[in-house]
């Protein structure tokens, strides 16, 4: 079992090289999430953003260098570390024929065991309540991300990896579903952030922005 003492990082990432097309993206990256904090990467389009959030949940393979996951290895403890972190992707991941209810069921109970009344609560939390059983292409855009991150909290996830989570979303729905993700830091779920829109910059701890492969800044946000 995972200690969670202050301070600690949850994910960490050194010297992390990648090629892409034989065109070197990254040659000594270095990150780290911190327990607790929300980090928002932001960076022109082809700056990487999403090419490293990949990398930080294992989807791409394609690089080197070294990841841990609570100062421990990661390759070591991939089993752990899918079934406490989620990466939720640009478009909504939900699986439109299903409803809330089938959504959760099959997507959480592939990495671990969640009751049903933990999905329920989970659904209730962001406001789908009544919606349980409808198919998920008759809920809004704004309803469909809810579900999906119903289905990313209804396994008491410790880190949630975010790649434009607001960006198909009006500005009003993409703030309600900042919100959410903030509530979520304050129950202690550590958030990576990655957004183009300036309307969300007060959310989060820290702001990364990345150029050409690179951490060009990595500093606190002073508009939070
Ligand atoms: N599978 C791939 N094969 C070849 N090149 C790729 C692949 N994935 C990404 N790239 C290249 O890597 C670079 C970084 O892409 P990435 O998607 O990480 O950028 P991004 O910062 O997320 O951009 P955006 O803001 O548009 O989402 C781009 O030049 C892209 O063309
Ligand atoms: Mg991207």
């Amino acid at each position: 079992m995972v200690q969670d003492p202050d301070n600690q990082d949850v994910l960490k990432a050194e010297h992390l090289f990648c090629e892409r097309d034989n065109r070197i993206l990254f040659e000594d990256l270095n990150f780290a999430a911190h327990r607790g904090q929300v980090i928002q990467i932001k960076g022109s389009n082809g700056s990487g953003k999403t090419t490293l959030l990949r990398i930080l949940c294992g989807l791409n393979e394609g690089f080197r260098g070294s990841l841990t996951w609570f100062n421990k290895p990661i390759q070591d403890h991939w089993e752990e570390v899918h079934s406490s972190l989620i990466y939720m992707g640009h478009r909504v991941g939900v699986n439109k024929i299903l409803t809330p209810v089938e959504n959760l069921r099959w997507s959480v109970g592939l990495s671990t065991s969640v009751t049903d009344e933990q999905i329920n609560e989970a659904l209730g939390d962001m406001g789908l309540r009544g919606f349980e059983d409808s198919q998920c292409f008759t809920l809004s855009a704004g309803q469909q991300q809810r579900v999906s991150i119903a289905r990313a909290i209804a396994g008491s996830p410790k880190l949630i990896l975010a790649d434009e989570p607001t960006g198909a979303l009006d500005s009003k729905t993409g703030l309600e579903i900042m919100k959410i993700l903030n509530d979520l830091n304050a129950k202690g779920i550590t958030i990576v952030l990655v957004t183009h829109e300036d309307d969300i910059a007060k959310y989060g701890s820290r702001i990364i922005k990345m150029k050409d492969g690179k951490i060009l800044e990595d500093k606190k946000n002073v508009n939070n």
